[in-house]
């Protein structure tokens, strides 16, 4: 990280801009593109797509601040955060839940972002000639190809937070973020010549009532939201955390929430005429970009190969970026309570997170017999922690920020302060973004309408 330390001993961020690459780097991840297009095409589209941005603007901004808010005057983990400012009360729940919850997305993301890193492999190499689609079932229903890729990633997510270079990736995501977003818009432009545009943009964009009295499509919005800010288990306390007492917090925010939003929207906007295109379920679940985009690159002829390598290679950088703010999350609450060493903590937390992956990069194809609820390991762990943990984690925070915390300290420290725009973030995070989640989540298991 882009770090000196203060005069506790605790590492800072040098400046503003380093915060925020950082908090990008975050939030910007597989979410965007593999999250957003996943739940988007099982949950109908356009439907999904209305409820998700009004959850970011009703729930995803004003708990970005409160995690803000938290961090930066906690100047603590996770855990320690809510130690310090409710000493003795149960709010730690939160972080310890926080704790668990990277644990658990640490589980499938690393093996995700492994196929990312096998395709940019396989384009560094010449790419595909034809049928990307058996290519891929061939590749995630084998034992060696997950499970290598998926050590491979680990291997480079940890060894970056050893050598302590996020500096170097932070610094890199200057220039790779601004050209992620620029090729994703390349992409969608291309994609909308592809002849399934119409009914792409129809339903990404046009909304069916009936997808709208779906609890389980609010539920998807709502757990997408947390997922790709980055929200409800701590990482942006833990950023905000090396923040520096200066530094302005809303209009971070509002950048980091923007840049998010739009690069999920252009991403779909990019995928799904090109999914009507070649006739592929929009319903296909986790492996849906990694079937239809292949089929881009295909299509665009010899460009297509470069195009494919720089796309996996910018997508890679912006899961490590990613991962590398999740891992912060446990490494930066054992090092503080267990008083180890940065690099002892990170070899022990990498090495369990290797662990918990394996069974989940091998659910798909050797261990797929094992369901629970009727889910393989990995949709089952991607469906707790998008649906379940973040969503109460964000429950927590929110109404820790609003109830938990004195009025006119939470005010100042937001840098809102007495200001109307202040009051209304107070009464989103005390009112509006609990019972918007309470009712998702009762609606979801029946408890509320039919
Ligand atoms: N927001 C990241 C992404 O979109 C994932 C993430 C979730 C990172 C939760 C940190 C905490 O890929």
């Amino acid at each position: 990280m882009n770090m000196d330390l203060n005069k506790n001993n605790r590492e800072q961020w040098k400046s503003r801009s380093g915060f925020i690459l950082a908090a990008i780097g975050s939030a910007v991840g597989l979410g965007n593109i593999w999250g957003f297009s996943y739940n988007l095409g099982q949950s109908g589209g356009a439907a999904f797509l209305l409820i998700y941005i009004i959850c970011i603007i009703l729930i995803g901004y004003p708990i970005m601040m409160a995690e803000f808010t938290i961090g930066r005057y906690s100047q603590s983990d996770a855990v320690g955060s809510f130690q310090k400012i409710a000493p003795g009360k149960p709010w730690v729940i939160g972080g310890f839940m926080g704790v668990f919850a990277a644990f658990f997305i640490m589980s499938f993301y690393p093996v995700i972002a492994g196929w990312v890193t096998r395709y940019f492999g396989v384009y560094l190499t010449g790419g595909f000639e034809t049928s990307a689609e058996n290519d891929f079932i061939g590749f995630i229903s084998g034992t060696t190809g997950p499970l290598i890729w998926h050590f491979i990633f680990v291997a480079l997510t940890t060894a970056i937070v050893f050598f302590g270079v996020q500096k170097g990736i932070e610094k890199s995501n200057k220039v790779l973020m601004p050209l992620l977003a620029l090729f994703l818009l390349v992409l969608a432009i291309y994609s909308l010549t592809l002849g399934g545009a119409t009914e792409g943009l129809r339903f990404m964009f046009s909304p069916t009532w009936d997808s709208l009295t779906n609890p389980s499509v609010y539920l998807a919005a709502l757990g997408q939201a947390f997922f790709s800010l980055s929200l409800g288990m701590g990482a942006l306390i833990t950023y905000a955390s090396y923040l520096k007492k200066e530094n302005k917090l809303p209009g971070a925010a509002a950048s980091i929430v923007g840049f998010d939003t739009l690069l999920a929207i252009v991403s779909g906007i990019m995928i799904f005429p090109a999914v009507f295109s070649f006739n592929i379920d929009p319903a296909g679940g986790t492996g849906l970009v990694f079937m239809t985009l292949p089929n881009v690159f295909i299509e665009m002829g010899r460009v297509g190969v470069i195009f494919g390598f720089l796309f996996f290679l910018l997508l890679g950088v912006a899961a490590l970026s990613s991962a590398i703010s999740l891992l912060e999350v446990p490494v930066s609450y054992i090092m503080r309570r267990l008083n180890w060493s940065r690099r002892l903590t990170v070899i022990v937390v990498g090495l369990a997170i290797y662990i918990i992956g394996v069974p989940v990069a091998l659910s798909i194809g050797p261990l797929s017999h094992i369901t629970i609820f009727n889910l393989g390991l990995m949709d089952l762990a991607e469906y707790v922690s998008f649906n379940l943990l973040l969503p109460l984690g964000g429950l927590i925070i929110s109404l820790f920020v609003g109830w938990g915390w004195n009025k006119s300290a939470v005010l100042r420290e937001s840098d809102f302060g007495q200001s109307v725009v202040g009051t209304i973030w107070i009464w989103l995070l005390r009112v509006v973004s609990p019972f918007i989640i309470v009712l998702i989540f009762l609606s979801s298991i029946g408890i509320i309408g039919s």
